[in-house]
């Protein structure tokens, strides 16, 4: 099995009602922090760690991202007429030539597991990532998220969970693990649940929008029951992996937002507009006199 990964899943159909109505006609994977969208801050990421595959498993009103992903000849234009070379130069780099973006559909909103295993004709028989563009991870300028997990499996091939610790009253919005080690940067993991009750929940290590999976769990996809919400959870297709050994929790660096919440989105517009080359120290500035 190789040791590089070069493909990345991508699961976008999600209708995004939370943030309703300005999701009514725009893939929320769009809506933009600062002055970025979502969906780039992840493609970036994966790009960043070598990934030359980019799949979206897109579903009805994403034509947006297709678009994002695209040239745009008539802009390009405009900009080369007006002399802005620097938003030229911008717009050129999102689409480096050795990158190629691929779209398939999933039909039936039946779950993240589903999401993924609608990727299988694209992946095939090789280890690859999956990101989740709802969580925005941001690491300044140090290796991102999926290039540590693609790291540390390169060094020791296995499925890769990034997790990180949840207030204990909040393990029923993530896949929750158990693991050898908590207290190590990379752990063994010994069990996975999704969204238990914090009852219920084995600890509060919790799995975050990035994996990397070795390609076996697409047979596992395959036998997946519908489980948590009537949806074919990968979680539970994870859990499959965990009795052979074959899964190792990894405590990310770098700072998570959730974006699929309305304050985890204004946290992160904030935290990357004080950090923004362009407007940061203005916003900076007027944030202080608010107190
Ligand atoms: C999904 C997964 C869950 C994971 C979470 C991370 O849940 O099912 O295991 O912890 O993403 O963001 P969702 O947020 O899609 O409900």
């Amino acid at each position: 099995m190789t040791k590089t990964v070069r493909k990345a899943v991508f699961p976008v159909a999600g209708l995004g009602t939370r943030f309703l109505p300005a999701t009514k006609a725009n893939a929320k994977e769009m809506l933009p922090v600062v002055d970025k969208p979502l969906i780039q801050y992840a493609v970036e990421e994966a790009v960043e760690a070598g990934i030359t595959e980019i799949i979206f498993v897109t579903g009805r009103s994403k034509r947006s991202i297709e678009d994002h992903f695209d040239r745009s000849v008539e802009l390009e234009a405009e900009l080369e007429g007006r002399g802005k070379t620097d938003l030229l130069a911008e717009v050129r780099s999102m689409l480096p030539p050795e990158v190629s973006y691929l779209y398939t559909r999933q039909a039936e909103p039946l779950g993240l597991g589903h999401a993924v295993l609608c990727a299988r004709p694209a992946v095939g028989n090789e280890p690859f990532a999956v990101l989740l563009p709802d969580d925005l991870i941001d690491n300044d300028d140090r290796p991102g998220c999926i290039a540590q997990l693609c790291e540390a499996y390169a060094r020791d091939p296995a499925s890769y969970l990034a997790v990180q610790n949840v207030p204990a009253d909040q393990t029923d919005r993530y896949g929750i693990v158990s693991v050898d080690d908590a207290g190590a940067r990379v752990s063994r993991v010994g069990g996975i649940v999704e969204k238990p009750k914090p009852a219920a929940a084995p600890s509060t290590l919790a799995v975050v929008g990035r994996y990397l999976l070795t390609p076996d769990i697409f047979a596992a996809l395959e036998r997946t029951p519908r489980g948590a919400g009537g949806e074919i959870q990968l979680t539970d297709a994870i859990a499959t992996q965990v009795p052979g050994g074959g899964v190792r929790a990894m405590r990310f660096e770098g700072v998570r937002y959730d974006c699929g919440s309305k304050l985890g989105f204004l946290q992160a517009t904030v935290e990357l507009g004080v950090k923004h080359h362009e407007v940061g120290a203005d916003f900076r500035a007027w944030l202080a006199t608010r107190g």
